[in-house]
């Protein structure tokens, strides 16, 4: 979570066509320690996604929460009642209907089922177990995130993903939670862009203020927590984290399927559509790094989760500047929809597994940028699953104007505006093109 300049990835990280899916099917039964539900049955799935910590508010028991209090802070405000979703999950989940969707990604916040170490809250079990129940009812697939990048604070000031017991604790905590309310679950994602810092910081140098703000806030966090370490995801040492990552991802993957052998399980990447530019392009480099180890697994998983805002064009020294006169995002992004289906098309030749688009979308304050964004974006991604792409799904980032991490209230990602006080919600009129988007695609 280093932000080296003020893009969107940087307020965040420091820094089915029959044949393919016959294949698939027959690799699983083959492996025979996977049942697949069928997919030509199942329809494609039409949604949007949030993240607890960025929607439910008071989120008091997290790593992040913490972080955001402390002083210095990169925080540019605190999380407070977010969309106080917590409360108004239910509303939430009828905006979704209401819009044509058939499935809904949210997350569970691991600090609220355990906020001590090994003390569980079954009643925030039985919140997000009513959520599961309240989805099927609106004929919505739940998605459930079990890591949306915060874990709590107990765990942080352990060491995080640095402790060695940690891989052990996350899969005892996706087992518990899979066995409580993992019944009508559609699609489970383990882990929510753990690549993100290694992109972020891929070819780029450090800037040093931030870096020691960084540093500075996780001392100040450590202390607040009577520790001497304060250590989460995307935060720290990228390259040390990989491999305690994907161990947690081995292990609760294997803990989720002892529970519902049949529930699919993936992981999320962030891949922005990477263009080599000119000769001696480090794209290659780039892939390698920071996408190729995540890939290795992830081959071993029932689909792969892809995220993506916009393209990065790769020249000989790394990123280049978006080009000159671009359409650019709020974020600093360049407006760039067509970008989704390029990098479905990439996971998919990577891995050979089907893929959901597990978000996608952009901050604009201006709406109608938005709806010309989900036109073109949803469009790459139909044609890609015309060209035998095994695309599952299609979840917009974000339902609603959320936290965005370092970068507060300011972005605008929703289909639906909040209000910052009252929290009434107000569905803009580029849902409605999501929404149009969807009916007509599943009536065919
Ligand atoms: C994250 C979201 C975030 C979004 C927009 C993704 O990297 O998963 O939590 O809000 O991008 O920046």
């Amino acid at each position: 979570m280093i932000p080296t300049s003020l893009n969107r990835r940087n307020f965040l990280s420091a820094g089915l066509v029959a044949a393919t899916l016959a294949s698939r099917s027959q690799a699983l039964a083959q492996s025979a320690a996977v049942t697949m539900p069928d997919e030509s049955s199942v329809p494609f799935l039409w949604g949007a996604a949030t993240a607890g910590h960025q929607i439910e508010g008071n989120n008091v028991a997290s790593d992040i929460w913490l972080l955001e209090q402390v002083k210095p802070t990169l925080f540019s405000e605190p999380s407070g009642d977010a969309c106080d979703s917590f409360e108004r999950w239910h509303e939430d989940i009828g905006i979704a209907r209401s819009l044509n969707l058939n499935a809904y990604r949210f997350s569970i916040e691991w600090s609220r089922v355990e906020p001590a170490e090994r003390q569980v809250s079954f009643s925030a079990l039985e919140h997000y177990r009513r959520m599961v129940v309240a989805c099927r009812e609106a004929g919505l697939a739940p998605i459930l995130t079990l890591s949306h990048f915060t874990s709590p604070r107990w765990f942080a000031a352990k060491g995080g993903w640095l402790h060695h017991d940690a891989p052990t604790a996350f899969a005892r905590h996706c087992e518990r939670v899979i066995r409580h309310l993992g019944d009508g679950v559609s699609h489970v994602v383990t882990f929510n862009e753990p690549n993100l810092q290694l992109l972020g910081e891929w070819g780029r140098t450090p800037d040093p203020a931030t870096r020691k703000t960084m540093a500075d806030m996780l001392v100040a966090a450590a202390r607040a927590s009577g520790s001497d370490r304060f250590s989460l995801l995307n935060t720290g040492d990228a390259a040390r984290m990989v491999a305690p990552v994907l161990e947690a991802h081995r292990l609760a993957r294997k803990a989720i399927k002892a529970v519902r052998p049949d529930l699919p399980v993936g992981m999320t990447l962030a891949i922005p559509d990477d263009q080599g530019s000119g000769a001696n392009s480090l794209l290659e480099d780039k892939r390698a790094k920071v996408y190729a180890p995540f890939f290795a697994l992830a081959r071993d998983d029932d689909f792969l989760g892809v995220q993506t805002y916009s393209r990065s064009l790769i020249g000989p020294d790394g990123p280049l500047p978006v080009p000159e006169g671009a359409e650019m995002t709020q974020t600093g992004d360049e407006f760039y929809p067509e970008a989704i289906g390029a990098s479905i098309r990439y996971a998919y030749a990577q891995t050979g597994i089907p893929i959901l688009v597990t978000e996608n979308g952009l901050a604009t304050e201006d709406d109608s940028q938005r709806a010309r964004f989900i036109a073109g974006a949803t469009a790459s991604v139909i044609e890609a699953r015309s060209d035998g792409v095994p695309v599952i799904g299609y979840l917009h980032w974000s339902l609603l104007d959320n936290f965005e991490w370092f970068a507060g209230y300011g972005p605008k990602f929703g289909l639906v505006a909040v209000d910052r006080t009252s929290f009434a919600r107000t569905i803009k009129p580029s849902a409605q093109i999501l929404a149009g988007i969807a009916r007509s695609d599943l009536s065919r």
